[in-house]
C-alpha cells in the first residue's frame, strides 16, 4: 500500500533506543496507532499494535524499549520484537511480527512512506 509520504517528526527527536514518537496511519479504511523509533542509528516504524493481542504497546507513552534498549516490548503481557524488524522475539506473540511501515530520514526529517504489508 503506498500512502502520501508524510512529515513525522525531525531527526533529533529520536534517540537510539530512546522514546518512540507516535503518530496515526490509515489502515484498511481507519485511523490506527503507529511509532517511530530509533535503533543502532536507523529509524523504524511499526503499527502500535501487538501482535498477542490489539492492544498499544506503550502504557507510558512512547516507552516502547526495554530495559535494555534491544528490544521492543508490550507493556501488557510482555511480548517482545526485535527493534529492526518487528519480529517476535520472545512472549505470547508467537510468530506474529509487528506491523512495520516504510519510513524514510534526510536532511534531519523523519517520514512515513507507506505501510509494508497493509
Ligand atoms: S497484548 Fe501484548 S503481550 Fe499481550
Amino acid at each position: 500500500m503506498a500512502d502520501d509520504e508524510r512529515l513525522i517528526c525531525t531527526s533529533a527527536a529520536l534517540r537510539n533506543s530512546g522514546k518512540a514518537v507516535r503518530f496515526e496511519v490509515e489502515y484498511f479504511g481507519e485511523n490506527a496507532p503507529a511509532f517511530v523509533v530509533r535503533f543502532e542509528e536507523r529509524v523504524y516504524g511499526y503499527l502500535n499494535r501487538c501482535g498477542h493481542m490489539p492492544m498499544e504497546l506503550d502504557w507510558r507513552e512512547g516507552e516502547v524499549f526495554d530495559l535494555l534498549g534491544h528490544d521492543l516490548i508490550c507493556s501488557t503481557h510482555g511480548a517482545t520484537y526485535a527493534a529492526a524488524s518487528g519480529k517476535c522475539t520472545g512472549g505470547p506473540c508467537g510468530k506474529t511480527p509487528l506491523v512495520s511501515l516504510q519510513m524514510e530520514e534526510r536532511d534531519g526529517k523523519v517520514y512515513f512512506k507507506g505501510i509494508d504489508d497493509g
